[in-house]
């Protein structure tokens, strides 16, 4: 069954609560594959934020963190778990094969966060987790998740 669990997130820092409910959210299951979150919403509505409080919430250690133009980021926390963030702003679905996205899902440690996945819609997994990012004022937004129960 598909809920939808509603957020209103006031100030950056905020979105901790927001990565919090999430990692409860992982951890609730038992899980075959990776965890796939789809985030979507226009340009400043706190896509990437919520990647690195997700991060701090894992206590992840960035690794593997190329200087230039990177597409995925890899940061993998004390428990093991991987977390994966993939900027698809400039990318197709082709280039997500390339980025070895089809190997990464079949990683049950791994949380997989693609910023806009509505971009590459093609590839994403059945049972991704979409998140939508909405701006409400300056430090305001909206978050909407949508995910299986
Ligand atoms: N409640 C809030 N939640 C998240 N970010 C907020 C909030 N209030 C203010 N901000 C600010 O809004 C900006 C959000 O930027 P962020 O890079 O996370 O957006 P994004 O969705 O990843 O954008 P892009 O599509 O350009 O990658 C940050 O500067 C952050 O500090
Ligand atoms: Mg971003």
């Amino acid at each position: 069954m598909v809920k939808h669990r509603i957020f209103k997130v006031i100030g950056a820092r905020d979105m901790n609560r927001v990565a919090k409910w999430i990692m409860g959210y992982v951890h609730s299951g038992l899980r075959s594959r990776a965890t796939v979150l789809a985030l979507k919403g226009d340009l400043g509505t706190g896509k990437t934020t919520f990647v690195k409080a997700l991060s701090n919430v894992c206590r992840a250690q960035s690794r593997a963190v190329s200087p230039s133009f990177v597409l995925l980021r890899t940061y993998k926390s004390a428990d093991n778990t991987k977390i994966h963030h993939i900027d698809a702003w400039r990318i197709s679905s082709r280039d997500m094969g390339y980025l070895g996205f089809d190997a990464i899902v079949q990683d049950p440690r791994a949380i997989v966060c693609v910023e806009w996945a509505d971009r590459v819609k093609s590839v994403m997994p059945r049972r991704t987790i979409w998140m939508n990012f909405q701006h409400i004022s300056i430090n305001e937004r909206k978050v909407t998740v949508k995910f299986f129960v």
